[in-house]
């Protein structure tokens, strides 16, 4: 029996992608249910489409607060049962209640080295403060923006002449490695999270989450 789960974005959907091809090659055994997108136009819902996988649009700027937006977008994830909510570049700030009532089973993907760089624009934030590296970061979603437990991050080294947009390219190759790893392992059983804390293979995790290398494939 694969493993449901949903998945929510608001644009290109490159890491909704990473899921779809590793399940239908048989790498990761979920079963994507729906695919919710807070944009009409964004591409992933094209991506899930030609996947079969049905689609949904909730339209943040039709709701009159944040708290009446998650209740409907509650309301449709909870409809498919999901044993895991992924958000894959879903752009929106999440309510507490919404956060509470999916903790220890939702995922988001952050392009930065947590706790280095909440928030937006991190590639051009990490290139003006002179870092010397960058990456990307899966954790459990909690109440505070970027801010719940990490589980796994890849680096990659800021060359001196990487752009924004170079960088930005680097990162995501390695977000569609770790984003489908971490998804299995929380299928598995390997990756939970119990009473606040998240675990791998029944030990706490380490602050910065497991250092991403090709031996964990
Ligand atoms: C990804 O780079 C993801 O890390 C980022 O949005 C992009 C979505 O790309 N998420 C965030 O910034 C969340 N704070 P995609 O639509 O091609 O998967």
């Amino acid at each position: 029996m694969s493993f449901p789960i949903v998945v929510l974005i608001s644009g290109s959907g490159s890491n909704l992608q990473a899921l779809i091809d590793q399940s239908l090659q048989g790498q990761l055994n979920v079963r994507i249910c729906a695919v919710i997108s807070n944009k009409a136009d964004a591409y992933g819902l094209e991506r899930a489409k030609l996947a079969d996988i049905p689609t949904h649009t909730v339209d943040h700027k039709l709701f009159s607060s944040r708290e009446e937006f998650d209740a409907e977008l509650q309301t449709i994830i909870d409809q498919y049962e999901p044993k895991l909510v992924v958000l894959a570049g879903f752009m929106r700030i999440l309510t507490e209640t919404f956060a509470k009532h999916y903790e220890g089973r939702m995922l988001n993907i952050h392009p930065s080295l947590l706790p280095k760089y909440k928030g937006l624009n991190t590639h051009q934030r990490a290139i003006g403060a002179g870092e010397k590296e960058h990456g990307v970061s899966v954790h459990f979603v909690s109440p505070e923006l970027d801010a719940g437990s990490v589980i796994l991050q890849a680096s990659t080294e800021i060359a001196p002449d990487d752009t924004a947009e170079s960088l930005a390219k680097k990162v995501h190759s390695l977000e569609h490695i770790i984003y489908p790893l971490a998804v299995k392992w929380f299928s598995e059983e390997r990756l939970t999270f119990q009473k606040g804390i998240a675990l791998f293979d029944e030990k706490a995790l380490p602050e910065n989450g497991i250092l991403y290398n090709q031996a964990l494939l």
